[in-house]
């Protein structure tokens, strides 16, 4: 099937907020995590069964790594998704990571490693 896109901002959200201060998102705006290690943003996405790929569209203004981990219905795909410095928070560039979907309903939880947050997040594609 193609690919779907789900908006950051209709994600659930533990620790950020909307925002739209930052040109260039996708939808109505991203999600600004809170500088903390724990916050998340989480997508419940419609899968098929078998392989597939996140794209993450996310910015990081920062000079600094903003490492994160990636779950897929509680499984770690990714214990340390680096999200490097995009050079400006309205320069987004996309993340891919291989996961392995089930078929209907996948949840997908993006959590920052550390104290520094998660980059901006705008969407995750599948
Ligand atoms: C700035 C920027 C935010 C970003 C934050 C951060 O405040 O405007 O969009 O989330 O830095 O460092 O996480
Ligand atoms: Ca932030």
């Amino acid at each position: 099937g193609g690919v779907t896109r789900y908006e950051a901002e209709n994600a659930t959200i533990s620790q950020g907020a909307v925002e739209s201060n930052h040109a260039g998102y996708s939808g109505t705006g991203f999600v600004n995590g809170d500088n903390a290690a724990g916050s998340y943003v989480e997508w419940t996405v419609n899968g098929a069964a078998g392989a597939a790929t996140l794209r993450i569209r996310y910015a990081n203004g920062t000079t600094a790594g903003r490492p994160a981990t990636i779950t897929v219905n509680g499984a770690t795909v990714a214990a340390d998704q680096p999200f490097n410095g995009t050079g400006a928070w309205a320069t987004w560039a996309t993340a891919t990571v291989p996961v392995t979907l089930r078929s209907g309903a996948n949840t997908v939880r993006i959590t920052a490693n550390t104290a520094a947050g998660n980059p901006n997040l705008d969407y995750l594609e599948v």
